[in-house]
C-alpha cells in the first residue's frame, strides 16, 4: 500500500487554477475553505440559484457561480453534492461544457464505480475521499492536522492527473496525515460496507437496542442514555488514540472480562453471515440500485425512516441531558447556519 504525504505533493501546480466546489455542505464547505487557506487563489463554489447554501458560502467569502458557469470555466471541478444527484447533474450541466483537459474530482467513488457517470474521455478524473465527515475535515485542518484520505485516478488525459490529485489532497490537509493510494472500486465498496455495518448502521442499532433493552426492563431512560450513548465517545476516544488494547487497558478488569464473554454473543455467527450478505449486496451493485430507485421516487422510505428515528425516545432524553452539559455544544463541529 502506498501512502503519500505533503512532501510528495506540489501544491503550486494548482494554486493558480480555477477550482470550483459544487455544493457547500459537509464536504463542500471544508474543501473550499481548506484549499483557500492553503493558498489556492481562485476557489469558487457552484450552487443552484435557489440553494439555501448560497448565503452560507457568500458569508464565508466565496464567489458563488452557477453549475453551468463552473463547468465552462473550471480547471478542477469537485462534485461535493449528495451522491444521488451527481449523475443527473453531470449529464445535464457538466458533460458537454467541461473544458478539454479539465479535471473532474470526486470525494467518493460511487458514481464512477457503478457507472452512474460515464465521464468524457478528454478530461482527467480523480478522487480524494476523506476518511471522515466534512466537518472534521475542516476542524482538523484548523488544528493543524488533517483527515487521512484515499486517492485514486480513474482517467489520466493530461498525463499528470495523479500530481493534481496529490496537490488537491495536500491543500485539503490530507497530506499531513496520509493519502492512501487505492482504486474507485476499493474505496467505494469498503466505504459503503464500513458505514452500513460498523460506523453508522451497526453502531446506531447497537446503541438504540441497548437503550431500549434497559428502558423496557424498567431502568430510567436517563441512565440508559448515559450508559449506551454518551459513554460511546469516551470509549471511542481510547480506541482512536491507541486501538482496542489501549481501550481495554483503561477499563476495569470486570469490564474487560464482560467485553470478551458477552461481545461474541452480540456479534455472533448469524451477525457475521449477515455482514457477508451486506458486502455481497454492495459488490453486486444491488444496494446502489435500490438506493437510486428510492431516489427516483423522491425517497419516501428514506424520509419516513429519518423522521421515525428523529423522534425516538433516545433523542428526546438525549436533548434534555445535553442541555445540562453546555460545554458539549461549545465549538460544535456542525453549525447548520454556517455549514
Ligand atoms: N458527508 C461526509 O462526511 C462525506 C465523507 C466522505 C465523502 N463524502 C462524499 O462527499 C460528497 C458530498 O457529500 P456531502 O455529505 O458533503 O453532501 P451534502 O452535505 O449532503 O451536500 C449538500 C450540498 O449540496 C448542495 N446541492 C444539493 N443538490 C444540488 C444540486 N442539484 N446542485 C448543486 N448543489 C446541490 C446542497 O445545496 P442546497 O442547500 O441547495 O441543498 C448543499 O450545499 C459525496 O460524494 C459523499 O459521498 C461525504
Amino acid at each position: 500500500m502506498k501512502v503519500f504525504y505533503d512532501k510528495d505533493a506540489d501544491f503550486n501546480i494548482i494554486s493558480d487554477k480555477i477550482i470550483t466546489i459544487v455544493g457547500y455542505g459537509s464536504q463542500g464547505h471544508a474543501h473550499a475553505a481548506n484549499l483557500k487557506d492553503s493558498g489556492a487563489k481562485n476557489v469558487n463554489v457552484a450552487l443552484k440559484n435557489n440553494s439555501s447554501s448560497v448565503s452560507k458560502a457568500k458569508e464565508a467569502g466565496f464567489n458563488v457561480i452557477s453549475i453551468e458557469e463552473a463547468a465552462k470555466e473550471s480547471d478542477i471541478l469537485m462534485l461535493a453534492t449528495p451522491d444521488e444527484i451527481q449523475g443527473k447533474l453531470y449529464k445535464e450541466h457538466i458533460h458537454s461544457s467541461l473544458k478539454t483537459g479539465a479535471a473532474l474530482a470526486f470525494a467518493h467513488g460511487l458514481n464512477i464505480h457503478y457507472g452512474l457517470i460515464d465521464p468524457r474521455d478528454d478530461i482527467d478524473v480523480f478522487m480524494i475521499a476523506p476518511k471522515g465527515p466534512g466537518h472534521t475535515v475542516r476542524s482538523e485542518y484548523i488544528k493543524g492536522g488533517g483527515v487521512p484520505s484515499l486517492i485514486s485516478v480513474f482517467q489520466n488525459k493530461s498525463g499528470n492527473a495523479f500530481d493534481v490529485a496529490l496537490a488537491y489532497g495536500s491543500g485539503l490537509g490530507a497530506g499531513r496525515s496520509g493519502m492512501i493510494e487505492t482504486t474507485f472500486r476499493e474505496e467505494c465498496e469498503t466505504d459503503l460496507f464500513g458505514e452500513q455495518v460498523v460506523l453508522c448502521g451497526g453502531l446506531t442499532e447497537l446503541i438504540t437496542a441497548g437503550y431500549e433493552t434497559l428502558v423496557e426492563a424498567g431502568y430510567a431512560p436517563e441512565m440508559a442514555y448515559f450508559e449506551c450513548l454518551h459513554e460511546v465517545k469516551l470509549i471511542v476516544d481510547l480506541l482512536y488514540e491507541g486501538g482496542i488494547a489501549n481501550m481495554r487497558y483503561s477499563i476495569s478488569n470486570t469490564a474487560e472480562y464482560g467485553d470478551y464473554v458477552s461481545g461474541k454473543r452480540i456479534i455472533n455467527n448469524e451477525t457475521r453471515k449477515e455482514m457477508k450478505k451486506i458486502l455481497s449486496d454492495i459488490q453486486s451493485g444491488k444496494f446502489t440500485k435500490d438506493w437510486m430507485m428510492e431516489c427516483q421516487v423522491n425517497q419516501p422510505n428514506f424520509k419516513a425512516m429519518r423522521n421515525k428515528a428523529k423522534n425516538h425516545g433516545i433523542e428526546v432524553v438525549g436533548k434534555k441531558l445535553r442541555d445540562m452539559m453546555p460545554w458539549i455544544s461549545k465549538n460544535k463541529l456542525v453549525d447548520t447556519k454556517k455549514n
